[in-house]
Formats: structure tokens, C-alpha cells, sequence
């Protein structure tokens, strides 16, 4: 199978083409570099220069005998997307229809979707499974939904099968090194707790220490990226099977808390991380975990990389000689 993986320089989609290219894939990595980068690049996967707003490059790409794709080009920054909805409807929202639109003028009928946990909102029960109710708190979340609902229609109008993965909280590195790019100006809890225990950054702050939960502190469920990628290379041979599209979460079912992160990165690389307790931050949920049974029943799917300390030693490793 040949895949076009746009946004494949970039965090998730770097990973995602290695466990294409070892699952034997042919790959195509279309990226805009704006935030992905070269370093992210495998030598066995062919680079295009290209973005998701230019309907003529995706077409041209699409049209190189490409038989399935994975979209992860998008914008994902919650908090940003609530101050400039416009950059996320244009990027998440046009984005992915020149994509769809260019799938149909080309044929193309198998299409990966990253999608969010950001879809859901605040949980009525936990853990989340697919049939929760959506009502996004973000227009992050909304425009992840909106595209869902653009998917479901093109299957039914055009016959486009895809798979939707709804990740949780995306972390980790790749254990052999191979994916060398730092994401730069990281939002996230990991990222930010290294650049604490480096000195890249003056403290960690926790938001909000007094949620009901164990200690007072966020609990999430935190996914390592190698296992986001083997999901993606099995929903792709899913379709390639014949497989009808589906929306499934990716997720270990296993929070931890805020505090449980921190002390366990303490523990992992034998040193303090400077931290306050700050305000809880707009729009958090106490906690958020998946239940991932449909991709196990579905993909044969299971995160065998996802405890504390892969994921920890393993984004260590790229921060350690910064
Ligand atoms: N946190 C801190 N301090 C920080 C950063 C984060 O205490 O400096 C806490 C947050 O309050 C949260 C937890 O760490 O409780 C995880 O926060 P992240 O920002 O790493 O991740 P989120 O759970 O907020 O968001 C993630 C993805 C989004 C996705 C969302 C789905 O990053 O893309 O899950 O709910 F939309």
C-alpha cells in the first residue's frame, strides 16, 4: 500500500510514518514544515513540500498511485483556538475538505483521521467510550467533531472508508531515536515538566490542585506516540480489508494524575522539578480517561507502550542533552 501522511513531519505523524514504513508501507509525507521539521523525516519515506490549503498539490500527490491517507495536518492548540478561530476553521476546516475533495477527484478511498478527546467536553461518566455525547469545549474540539460529520457524509455520498482515532493525551518519543525533532513551544504537561527539570523553564505550574480527584490534581490518559502510530498502520490494513469506517478512541484507560507525572519524572531521572500550584486553567476537566475496547475489538489494537516510565524516560532521552 502507498500512503500520502499529511502532516507527517510532525510530532504524531513522524511516528505514525515509522510504523508505516515497518509495516512495509510505501510512504508519501506531504508537510508545510510549519510546525513539523526535516529533522522528523525518514530516508525510506519520500518528502513533498505541500500544504492542505493548496488543492493542486494535494491533487498532484494524490495522484502518484497513492492508495490511502492519513490526515494529521491541523492546528491543536486549545487555547489558541478559542482567541483565533478563524487560523483553526481554515486550517481544520477548509483544510480537510481540499483533502476530501481532492480524495474524490482522485479516487482515493481510504482515509486515517486524527481526531481528539477535546470532542466529548466534559465527561457525564468515565471512562469516555464512543458512544458519550459530544459537545466540545473548544472550537479545537468543534472542528474535530465538524470533521468527523464531513467524513460520515463523504463515505455515504463518495464511498471514502475512514477510520477516526480519537487520541487522548499524545506523548512520549520514539525509543530508538529515530524521530530527532523537538516540538518547539510545547503546550503540553510533559514537554513543559522537562523543560522545568533542565532549567528551560523557571517552574513548572500545576493548574488547580483542590478537583476531586486523588490529590487534588488533572487526571488524564496518557497515550505514548509509538502506539498511536501502530494504530494508525492497522486502521489503514482495516480498510484495505474491506473494513466499513469507524470512530474509535486511543487511550489506556489508566489515568494519572498531575502530581503522579512529576513525581514520577522526578523518580526516572533523579531529579527535583521546581513546581507551584497555580489557578486551575479555563475549561479543564478533573479527569479524562478513554475506554479503548472498540480499537482492540476492531484494529486488534493495544497500547503495549504506554506505562509511566516508557514514556517518561523516553521523552527524557530528548531533553536530557539540551
Ligand atoms: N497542566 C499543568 N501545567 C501546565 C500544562 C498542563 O498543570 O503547564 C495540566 C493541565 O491542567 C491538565 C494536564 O496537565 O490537567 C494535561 O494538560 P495538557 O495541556 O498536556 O493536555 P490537555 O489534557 O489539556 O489536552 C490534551 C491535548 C489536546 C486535546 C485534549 C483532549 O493536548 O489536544 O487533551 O481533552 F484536545
Amino acid at each position: 500500500m502507498h500512503i500520502l501522511v499529511i502532516g507527517g513531519a510532525g510530532y504524531i505523524g513522524s511516528h505514525v510514518v515509522k510504523a508505516l514504513l515497518k509495516r512495509n508501507m510505501e510512504v508519501t509525507v506531504l508537510d508545510n514544515l510549519s510546525t513539523g521539521t526535516k529533522l522528523n523525516l525518514f530516508p525510506q519515506a519520500n518528502f513533498i513540500e505541500g500544504d492542505i490549503l493548496n488543492y493542486d498539490q494535494i491533487l498532484t500527490a494524490l495522484k502518484q498511485n497513492v492508495d490511502g491517507i492519513v490526515l494529521l495536518a491541523g492546528k491543536k492548540a486549545v487555547g489558541e483556538s478559542m482567541e483565533n478561530p478563524m487560523k483553526y476553521a481554515l486550517n481544520n476546516i477548509n483544510g480537510v475538505i481540499n483533502v476530501l475533495n481532492a480524495m474524490v477527484e482522485a479516487n482515493v478511498k481510504k482515509a486515517i483521521f486524527s481526531s481528539s478527546a477535546a470532542v466529548y467536553g466534559m465527561p457525564q461518566y468515565l471512562p469516555l467510550d464512543e458512544e458519550h455525547p459530544v459537545n466540545p469545549m473548544s472550537f479545537y474540539g468543534f472542528t474535530k467533531l465538524e470533521t468527523e460529520r464531513f467524513l460520515k457524509w463523504y463515505d455515504q455520498l463518495k464511498g471514502i472508508k475512514f477510520v477516526s482515532l480519537r487520541y487522548f493525551n499524545a506523548v512520549g518519543y520514539d525509543e530508538a531515536g529515530d524521530v530527532k525533532g523537538l516540538e518547539e513551544n510545547p503546550q503540553n504537561l510533559l514537554p513543559i515538566v522537562m523543560e522545568a527539570a533542565i532549567g528551560k523553564r523557571e517552574k513548572l505550574k500545576i493548574f488547580g490542585n483542590d478537583y476531586p480527584t486523588r490529590d487534588g490534581t488533572c487526571i488524564r490518559d496518557y497515550i505514548h506516540v509509538t502506539d498511536l502510530g501502530s494504530a494508525h498502520a492497522l486502521a489503514l490494513e482495516y480498510l484495505d480489508n474491506g473494513g466499513e469506517s469507524q470512530i474509535l478512541n486511543l487511550g489506556t484507560s489508566i489515568g494519572s494524575s498531575v502530581l503522579e507525572m512529576v513525581n514520577k519524572t522526578e523518580e526516572i531521572i533523579g531529579k527535583k522539578i521546581p513546581y507551584e500550584f497555580a489557578p486551575r486553567r479555563a475549561g479543564d476537566p478533573a479527569e479524562l480517561t478513554a475506554k479503548a475496547d472498540k480499537a482492540k475489538e476492531v484494529l486488534g489494537w493495544e497500547a503495549t507502550h504506554s506505562d509511566l516510565e516508557n514514556i517518561i524516560s523516553s521523552t527524557w532521552n530528548m531533553y536530557k542533552n539540551l
